[in-house]
C-alpha cells in the first residue's frame, strides 16, 4: 500500500514482469530476460479489498524477442464491480547458454482478438526500435 491507502504501482509491474517472463519461457523454452517494459498506464488505483486479476497475452515474436501484454484489473470482493487499473507491454528476449539472444517460435493467431495484438505489437515494435535508433544517432551527433 502506498500513501493514499491504495496499491503500491512498482508491486503490480513486478508481478506483470515475473508472469509475462513465465509466458516468455514457455513459449520459448529459454531462459528470458526483460529487454523493454513500455505504454505503462496506471489507470485507476485498486484499494485493499480488491482482488487483483492478471491477464498476460503473448502478442507476437520476431527474431530473439516477444512482446508480451499485461493487463490488470481490480474486482471489489463485496459489490463484484470490476475495474481495468493498469496495463502494459514487456519485450523480453530468450539467451542461449552463452546468454546470446537465440531465435524464438513464430506466435499463431486463431481469433481475431489475436490477430488484432499481433498486427498491433507491430506497429509498437517499430516505434521502439525507431526511438532507440533515433535516440543513439541525437547522442551519437552531440558536441558536449
Ligand atoms: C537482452 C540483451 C541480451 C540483448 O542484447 P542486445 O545486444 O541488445 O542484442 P540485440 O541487439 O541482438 O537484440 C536482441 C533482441 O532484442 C530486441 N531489442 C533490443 N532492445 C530493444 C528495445 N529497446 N525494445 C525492443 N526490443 C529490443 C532486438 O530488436 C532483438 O530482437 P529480435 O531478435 O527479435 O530482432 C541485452 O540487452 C541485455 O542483457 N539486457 C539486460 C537484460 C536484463 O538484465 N533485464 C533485467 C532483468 S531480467
Amino acid at each position: 500500500m502506498n500513501a493514499q491507502n491504495t496499491v503500491f504501482g512498482g508491486m503490480i509491474m513486478a508481478k506483470c514482469d515475473r508472469l509475462a517472463l513465465v509466458v516468455a519461457e514457455r513459449h520459448s523454452s529459454h531462459v528470458c530476460v526483460t529487454v523493454a517494459v513500455d505504454s505503462i498506464h496506471f489507470r485507476a488505483p485498486a484499494k485493499g479489498n480488491d482482488t487483483l486479476l492478471f491477464n498476460l497475452s503473448l502478442n507476437r515474436s520476431w527474431g530473439s524477442s516477444m512482446e508480451i501484454g499485461a493487463r490488470v484489473t481490480a474486482e471489489n470482493s463485496y459489490t463484484g464491480d470490476v475495474r481495468h487499473i493498469f496495463s502494459a507491454y514487456f519485450t523480453f528476449v530468450a539467451l542461449d547458454e552463452n546468454g546470446k539472444p537465440v531465435k524464438v517460435p513464430a506466435v499463431s493467431t486463431d481469433n481475431d482478438t489475436q490477430k488484432r495484438r499481433y498486427e498491433d505489437a507491430q506497429i509498437r515494435r517499430d516505434s521502439r526500435l525507431a526511438m532507440r535508433e533515433q535516440l543513439a544517432d541525437h547522442n551519437r551527433n552531440r558536441h558536449d
